[in-house]
Order: structure tokens, then C-alpha cells, then sequence
């Protein structure tokens, strides 16, 4: 259900089904200042990570002068640089600059082993394919040509016009799909939140601001597996995978408030709409 004035009103309406969600529960949360990462980087950085059925999302934070080598993916994925300043660079030639990020900007990565510095102090946001392990395997060579110019796109939000028709600010990679939605300063209208649920997974990734996850379990028919409906205070950074049929929405608190939706593979419904801004470009 969404408010009139949500774009998304448009989209199908889904019937949520009652879901078998077992020992998974409605959704996972992982919340990086209390949890310990899963990768620690060589000279320090880290990054927290978590999975749906098609994508695999991760948050990482670096110092000034730390790193991030990223293999070579065999599918193209998209990073996020939510804060601070990076330079993109070849694996194994430094000097072969491919970027650097100085604002807030998405990167479509379509092929190639890369190096992320961090000039100052950055956060990243990754949607990856499910099974991709670039952030594991940094020594995985580039299959591309190294003169290639235009194996990574870079897309800064401050060139997206603001669209009031238009949800959010959606870039794919062809096979996963991510939202940027614009900071927010106030907190949530609570007479105009838009519980949905779709059928497949989503995982929502915090970035700035105290988060409610508001999730309901549908009923089906055996009580024994009815679930108390769950309001899930969240702090920031925190990953949350909601699981497929999950009845969901979110609050916000007051302040500045930032998040990410990362789906896999990409929404066809976003798509129909028009909304995905780099389309073009996968
Ligand atoms: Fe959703």
C-alpha cells in the first residue's frame, strides 16, 4: 500500500502471501559498529557483508589511506560512495588512473580488477552478484584490455535532477539493481508510510540516521507459524536483508537520515517505469 503521491503507487499491486520464513525470521540485520566485520583488508580497512537469493550487499568504511583491491567480477556490479573521497585505480598499475570520486557518486563497474584508495575518510556501499567474491579474491587478474577507457562509469548524484514522479535514484548493473534515496532532514510522516511486499528480497543499508524496520509475517493458515509483528530499531550502518513476502516499511528519525535498497537481479517493475537512470549504459 502506498500514499497517492508515492511513485511507487503506480507500480502492480503485489498480495502478500503468507510466508514460510522459519528460522530466518522476517529479516536479517547486520549492524556494523556491533558486529565484527567479514573481510579485514590488508592495511586496514573493512567491510561488512550479507546476502538475498540474487544479490550480495556490503558496507565498507576506510581511513585515509587505506585500500580496497576488488578482483575481476564476471558480472558488472555497482558501488556506491556514500562519503569521503577515493581514487579508482588499475590493480597492478597505479598510475593508470581511472577515477577519482569527490562526491557522492554511484560507479558501474562492467569488468576489471580494481584499486579503491581513500584520499580521506569514505564509506562504500556495494550490490554485487550473489556468488561474486572480488572482495575475497583481489588477486583475480582483469580479463580486459587495459587501455579500455570505459570499464567503469561514473555517475555523481549531484547531476540527477530531482523528479517528483521519479522514486528514488535507481542505477542497475544488469544484474543487480540499486536506490540511493535522497537524505532526508525530518522525520518520517507517519500517516504516509507505504508497508508493502514483494517476492523476492531486499536488502536496505543504512548509511546516516536511526532507522524503525516495521515487518509483518503474513498469516497462512497454521497458527503455529504465525510471528508476532517485529518493529526493528536500527542504527547506522547497518545491512538488513528483508526476506521475500515480508509485509515491510521504514521510519526514519529526525536529523539526517540516509539509506540504500539494493535488489538482485534488477526490479522489471522499476525498469517498466522509466526510472532507472543509467539504462543506457549497461
Ligand atoms: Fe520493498
Amino acid at each position: 500500500m502506498y500514499p497517492k503521491d508515492d511513485p511507487r503507487s503506480v507500480l502492480e499491486k503485489v498480495a502478500p502471501t503468507p510466508s514460510d520464513v522459519g528460522a530466518l525470521g522476517a529479516a536479517a540485520t547486520v549492524e556494523v559498529d556491533n558486529q565484527p566485520p567479514a573481510i579485514e583488508h590488508e592495511g586496514g580497512a573493512r567491510t561488512w557483508t550479507t546476502s538475498g537469493d540474487g544479490f550480495r550487499a556490503a558496507y565498507s568504511r576506510l581511513n585515509a589511506g587505506q585500500k580496497i583491491r576488488a578482483g575481476d567480477s564476471d558480472e558488472p556490479y555497482l558501488l556506491y560512495v556514500s562519503s569521503g573521497e577515493v581514487a579508482i585505480e588499475n590493480e597492478h598499475q597505479s598510475e593508470n588512473l581511472r577515477a577519482v570520486v569527490q562526491e557522492p557518486s554511484v560507479l558501474l563497474v562492467r569488468e576489471g580488477a580494481l584499486t579503491i584508495r581513500a584520499e580521506s575518510a569514505s564509506a562504500l556501499v556495494w550490490a554485487l552478484p550473489r556468488d561474486s567474491n572480488v572482495l575475497e579474491n583481489p588477486l583475480q587478474l582483469s580479463r580486459y584490455d587495459e587501455t579500455e577507457s570505459h570499464s567503469v562509469a561514473v555517475y555523481s548524484l549531484s547531476d540527477v535532477e530531482e523528479d517528483p514522479s521519479r522514486f528514488g535514484r535507481i542505477f542497475s548493473s544488469g544484474a543487480v539493481m540499486m536506490n540511493v534515496l535522497p537524505m532526508t532532514y525530518s522525520e518520517r510522516d507517519t500517516t504516509v508510510l507505504s508497508p508493502h511486499s514483494h517476492n523476492f528480497a531486499q536488502c536496505t543499508v543504512t548509511i546516516e540516521g536511526r532507522f524503525i524496520h516495521d515487518l509483518r509475517v503474513p498469516w497462512g493458515a497454521d497458527m503455529m507459524q504465525w510471528v508476532e509483528d517485529e518493529h526493528r530499531k536500527c542504527n547506522s550502518p547497518s545491512l538488513t536483508v528483508i526476506h521475500p513476502g515480508i509485509i515491510h516499511t521504514l521510519r526514519w528519525g529526525d536529523g539526517r537520515s540516509h539509506f540504500v535498497d539494493i535488489f538482485g537481479p534488477p526490479r522489471d517493475d522499476f525498469i517498466e517505469q522509466g526510472w532507472v537512470l543509467n539504462l543506457d549504459d549497461i
